[in-house]
């Protein structure tokens, strides 16, 4: 498997659970490395950028303003297989069907307070990263 790296998000509402720790302690145990990590009060216009892809979706302007009611932390993870690694470890956008054990099943509300983002592929997780992080800010290890 490839070394990758990819983007996560510690959403609003797990940074108001006070569980980064624990979430950074799941991907640390499965092998991935925070190579760049920062705590950010996202605006709108950065919110909206971000999620610009889903722009047309009815759940847009909800998420948007989801994203912006706390700090969120961000961070780059690498690892062996680090895109797919991570939304393994998120499980299911809707915490009702994300597989017991995950970071959704333990830590997140409802589909519109879902814990965690991570990258859903190699590509998005580029353009992603780039988003948040200079690749000066980003350290291998
Ligand atoms: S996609 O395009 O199939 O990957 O879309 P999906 O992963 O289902 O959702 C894209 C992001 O929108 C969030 N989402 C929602 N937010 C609020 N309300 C509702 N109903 C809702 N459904 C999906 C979802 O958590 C995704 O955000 P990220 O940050 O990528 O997890």
């Amino acid at each position: 498997m490839a070394l990758e790296r990819t983007l996560s998000i510690i959403k609003p509402d797990a940074v108001a659970k006070n569980v980064i720790g624990e979430i950074y302690t799941r991907f640390e145990k499965a092998g991935l490395k925070v190579v760049a990590s920062k705590m950010k009060q996202l605006s709108k216009a950065e919110a909206e950028g971000f999620y610009a892809v889903h722009r047309e979706r009815p759940f847009f302007n909800a998420l948007v303003e989801f994203m912006i009611s706390g700090p969120v932390m961000i961070q780059v993870l690498e690892g062996e297989g680090a895109v797919l690694k991570n939304r393994d470890l998120m499980g299911a956008t809707n915490p009702k069907e994300a597989a017991a054990g995950t970071i959704r099943a333990d830590f997140a509300d409802s589909i519109d307070a879902n814990a965690v983002h991570g990258s859903d592929s190699l590509e998005n997780a580029a353009v992603e990263i780039a988003y948040f992080f200079p690749a000066t800010d980003v350290y291998a290890r």
